[in-house]
């Protein structure tokens, strides 16, 4: 059994999506939604380049100097470290490769595998991320795998950007989505892959509102959040 609350789990490579999914559908279920990507790119900006090759007891060290926490819920759910809000400046490419570099080092895992749980027995959450299904929630009652092709989120992230106004090339962008892709899927430990029992959605021909649909529509045919 397990002995956390109700959880579904969104698991998916970079830029499929998932983050804002967790929000819609955290929002649409009227609990906590939790970002672990960020809790990984949050650590890694404190840490700073180079902090996969420190010795194991000195990361285990800095590390277990960062707490987190969730405030709020549904689309106004926020991640704390240290009671401080996690913010948008996590949110860069750059930092996205250093939360993948420090994600392949065992010790910083265990510590968030840790944090992670510890949540999802203080409520009901919709976490994402690369390994809730498969490693840290493998109970959980829901199950999704978002997928879509390299090309496709890469496009996805080109017209995000566009519409903040900012320049972007489209084939640096499938390369850094390649690149990130090989770290995530390639990694010994809790390597990015669908759990056995979880629900993939091929989000190629599908928008937000299309995937959405097809995750609460699962959730809500087996019984919904209990
Ligand atoms: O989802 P994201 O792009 O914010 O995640 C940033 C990096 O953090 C990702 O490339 C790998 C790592 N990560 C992880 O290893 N396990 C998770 N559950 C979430 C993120």
């Amino acid at each position: 059994m397990s002995s956390y609350l109700p959880i579904v789990t969104l698991d998916g490579p970079a830029g499929v999506g998932k983050t804002t999914l967790a929000r819609r559908v955290a929002q649409s279920l009227g609990i906590s939604y939790l970002d672990t990507g960020a809790m990984f790119r949050c650590l890694a900006l404190k840490l700073g380049p180079g902090a996969e090759y420190l010795p194991e007891a000195e990361l285990k060290e800095r590390c277990s100097q960062w707490t987190f926490n969730l405030a709020g819920q549904g689309a106004h759910t926020a991640l704390l470290c240290n009671n401080v809000p996690v913010r948008g400046e996590v949110r860069t490419e750059e930092v996205g490769m250093l939360a993948a570099r420090i994600a392949t080092v065992p010790v910083v895992r265990d510590i968030l595998c840790a944090i992670q749980r510890e949540l999802g027995t203080r409520s009901p959450l919709v976490a994402e991320g690369r390994d809730m299904g498969t490693v840290v929630f493998p109970m959980a009652h829901y199950k999704f795998f978002l997928d879509a092709a390299p090309e496709v989120r890469a496009l996805r992230r080109l017209h995000d950007l566009e519409n903040q106004g900012q320049n972007a090339d489209l084939t640096t962008l499938t390369e850094q989505i390649r690149k990130r892709d090989a770290l995530d899927r390639n990694r010994a430990i809790a390597p990015l892959r669908p759990a056995p029992d979880a629900l993939v959605v091929d989000t190629g021909s599908l928008d937000i509102e299309g995937v959405l649909g097809v995750i609460l529509h699962h959730i809500q045919v087996h019984g919904g959040i209990v």
